[in-house]
């Protein structure tokens, strides 16, 4: 089908007439036809959400106010009620001190999270690492508050030695920390028992929180992420776009409900005005019910696993061409050096600067990651550049700055 009209002159609203069926028909052509090589974000592709667009998606449902608030007509708060409770539980985070709502992302969620501990601790410096998604610095810079930038190795983890002698220079001040459970880059996974001892061991009043947009999922439902009482941390923002694969930008916040304060009614929806955003998507709090109801914890668990295996066998068939790729053992993140420019033109990769990453979200197949790692052998030399080390292991001075 060749057009006469760019896609943007056709949906100029000053046209006339519109071809309205044959815009929305180029979108989702254009969208399909770049879905076989996006191979570098991490929206899961494997879940099939027509269910709730086909019944709900013609209306507008809106969860305004508190979670809690049962209040109100057309809205899905119970089934956001359920999801928030699943994914606390899925996080063993006590179910006496929990609260939390269904955001419209990664973003909001850590908004909600550091606002909640920056009424706490008014004074607080709020340290994150260089590997910390943009929106930290970005919500540091809209609460007014003091940002310390702490040092990430490599491989993406926070050089908690770096987070060690900052704390040390600011012990006067409670402490906001920000860690991450799966880096934008390269998925690492900041240690919060490490990041506990090190406040602890300065007796510093502190907040931990955990920005898991990418991996809180996946790791909660292995164990390896928790928020019970024994972790020190206080909240948890997670994306539901992500490894739930939902059809539209959402997450879920969960703060320690002891930990937060007082905030104002307001009359005329009569509920605690507690989100970020007053009127809040109720098609995405039904359209992550439905995600987890339809799976169950197995199931999701079965998709982390196959995903992952899907990983191991890319990293295996990069290292086999003599390309430099790896990755952390749970993750479903590929890093390598940046390919040459005719793949990077047609594989759509996440770059910064001279590395890149596929991710092999659920739903990615075996055949496109053969197809990816044919046009790099066809295309290049590999470069030599040895993997980074981890926080784990020792000091290797040849590690890429
Ligand atoms: C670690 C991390 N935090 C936060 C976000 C922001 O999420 P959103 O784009 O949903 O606001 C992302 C998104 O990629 C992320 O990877």
């Amino acid at each position: 089908m060749t057009h006469t009209l760019s896609l943007a002159d056709a949906a100029d609203l000053n046209r006339t007439p519109i071809d309205i069926t044959g815009v929305l028909d180029r979108l989702v052509h254009e969208a399909d036809a770049t879905a076989t090589t996006s191979i570098g974000f991490p929206g899961a592709v494997d879940l099939d959400h027509s269910d709730v667009i086909t019944r709900l998606g013609i209306r507008l449902w809106n969860n305004i106010g508190d979670p809690a608030d049962p209040g109100g007509v057309a809205h899905t708060r119970v089934l956001e009620r359920a999801v928030v409770t699943w994914v606390a539980d899925t996080l063993s985070m006590p179910a006496h001190d929990r609260w939390g709502y269904v955001t419209t992302g990664g973003t909001e969620g850590n908004l909600s999270a550091l606002h909640a501990a920056y009424r706490r601790h008014p004074s607080a410096r709020v340290y994150y690492s260089t590997a910390a998604h943009y929106s930290i610095p970005k919500i540091v810079r809209m609460l007014g508050v003091q940002g310390v930038i702490v040092n990430a190795l490599p491989d993406g983890e926070m050089d908690y030695g770096h987070l060690a002698m900052q704390v040390r220079r600011r012990r006067r001040w409670p402490a906001i920390v920000v860690a991450t459970a799966g880096t934008t880059m390269t998925e690492a996974v900041d240690d919060t028992t490490r990041i506990r001892a090190i406040l602890d061991e300065h007796g510093v009043e502190a907040h931990v929180h955990v920005d898991a947009a990418l991996s809180g999922i996946p790791l909660a439902l292995d164990g390896r992420l928790r928020l019970d009482d024994s972790a020190g941390i206080g909240s948890i923002a997670i994306s539901g776009h992500k490894f739930l694969g939902v059809p539209t930008p959402c997450g879920v916040v969960l703060i320690r409900d002891s930990l937060r304060k007082p905030v104002d009614h307001v009359p005329y929806i009569n509920t605690g005005d507690t989100t970020v955003t007053g009127s809040r998507c109720g098609l995405a709090a039904a359209l992550l019910w439905h995600a987890i109801a339809t799976h169950g914890r197995e199931g999701h668990r079965w998709r982390a696993t196959q995903a992952r295996r899907l990983a191991a066998y890319a990293t295996d068939q990069l290292t086999a061409i003599g390309w430099p790729a790896w990755r952390h053992p749970h993750a479903f993140t590929v890093v390598m050096p940046t390919p040459p420019k005719q793949v990077c033109k047609k594989w759509l990769l996440a770059s910064d600067g001279d590395t890149s990453h596929i991710i092999c979200a659920p739903g990615i197949s075996t055949g496109q990651i053969d197809a990816f790692v044919a046009d790099l052998a066809a295309a290049a030399p590999p470069p030599k550049i040895p993997r980074p080390r981890s926080a784990s292991e020792p000091h290797v001075s040849t590690c890429p700055a």
